[in-house]
C-alpha cells in the first residue's frame, strides 16, 4: 500500500484494528432528519468519541470547525431524495479534487445492488476507486438497501459486500444481520456496520454491535441509534467501549446508565 493510502487507513482504523465512524450524512437525501436538524449541535458533543465522521461537504464546511475535526469520510454520492422517484438513482456529487481540498481521509458512496440502477452505481464505485487509488484516498462503499429493509439478510448483504470489495472498496459498510459471519467471511476487506432506523432499546444496539465485532466486523458506521437516542453521549461512549475495550452488552448498558445519570 502506498504511504498516503496507508496513512489515511491508519487515521480511520485505530491501532487495535477497530473503529467507530459517526455518520451524519443523512440530510443528503432526507433533509433535516430528526435530531440532526442543526448538525453542529448534534455533532459537537459526539466528536470526541468518534474515530471519524461520515459527512457531506456542505455540512462539513458549515458545521465542523477545521481546527477541531476528526478524520473525514466524505459522502460523495447523491442526487436523489426521499420524495423523488427512486433513491437508487444516485450519481457522484463531489469531485476527487474537492475531496483533496477538504483534506479527507476517505470518500464514501452508496451502491444499490438489486435495483434498476445497480450497473450505474457499481460503475460509479469503480470510477471512484480508480481516482481514489491515484491520490491515495480509500473508498468506503455503502451497501444501501433504500426503503427495502427486508434486504437486510446475510445472503443479500454478503453478495453486496463482496461485490463492493471486488470492485476495489477499501472498506465496506453494511448492516448487521443474523449469520453475520457469512458477510464478513466472504468480504476480503474490512467491514463496518450501520444501525439503520432507531431500534426499541439500547441493549439491542449493544447486542448487535457486540455480535458483529465477534463475527469479524472491525467496527461501526452508526448514526441514528446514537444521535436519535435521548442520551447520545452515553450511547456513543457505551458503543465505543464495546468496540475498543471489548466490554459485553451488559457492561455497555451499565456504562450507558451511569453516564446518562451523570
Ligand atoms: C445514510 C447512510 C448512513 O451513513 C448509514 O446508513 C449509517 O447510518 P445509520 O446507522 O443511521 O443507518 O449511508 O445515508
Amino acid at each position: 500500500m502506498e504511504w498516503g493510502m496507508a496513512n489515511r487507513m491508519a487515521q480511520l482504523v485505530q491501532p487495535d484494528g477497530h473503529c467507530l465512524f459517526l455518520p451524519v450524512d443523512h440530510g443528503y437525501f432526507q433533509g433535516p432528519t430528526n435530531k440532526l436538524e442543526e448538525p453542529r449541535k448534534t455533532i459537537e458533543p459526539l466528536l470526541p468519541y468518534a474515530d471519524a465522521i461520515f459527512i457531506t461537504r456542505g455540512v462539513l464546511r458549515s458545521s465542523v470547525d477545521p481546527d477541531n475535526a476528526k478524520p473525514i469520510i466524505l459522502r460523495v454520492s447523491g442526487g436523489t431524495s426521499m420524495v423523488g422517484k427512486d433513491l437508487a438513482n444516485e450519481g457522484i456529487t463531489t469531485s476527487m479534487e474537492e475531496a483533496i481540498r477538504l483534506n479527507v481521509a476517505a470518500v464514501g458512496l452508496s451502491i444499490f445492488i438489486g435495483t434498476d440502477y445497480e450497473r450505474e452505481a457499481l460503475l460509479n464505485l469503480s470510477k471512484l476507486v480508480d481516482e481514489g487509488e491515484k491520490y491515495g484516498i480509500p473508498v468506503m462503499a455503502v451497501t444501501a438497501v433504500g426503503r427495502e429493509l427486508e434486504k437486510r439478510d446475510a445472503r443479500f448483504l454478503a453478495l453486496a459486500s463482496r461485490i463492493a470489495a471486488e470492485l476495489g472498496a477499501r472498506v465496506v459498510k453494511t448492516y448487521w444481520c443474523e449469520d453475520f459471519e457469512r458477510v464478513t467471511r466472504g468480504c476480503p476487506v474490512p467491514v463496518v456496520m450501520a444501525g439503520g432506523p432507531q431500534v426499541d432499546t439500547e441493549l439491542e444496539v449493544f447486542e448487535f454491535v457486540h455480535d458483529g465485532i465477534q463475527k469479524g466486523a472491525i467496527g461501526v458506521n452508526l448514526g441514528r441509534n446514537i444521535w436519535q437516542n435521548d442520551f447520545p453521549v452515553a450511547m456513543i461512549r457505551a458503543i465505543r467501549a464495546i468496540i475498543h475495550e471489548n466490554v459485553s452488552p451488559k457492561e455497555a448498558q451499565e456504562l450507558y446508565n451511569s453516564i446518562k445519570n451523570e
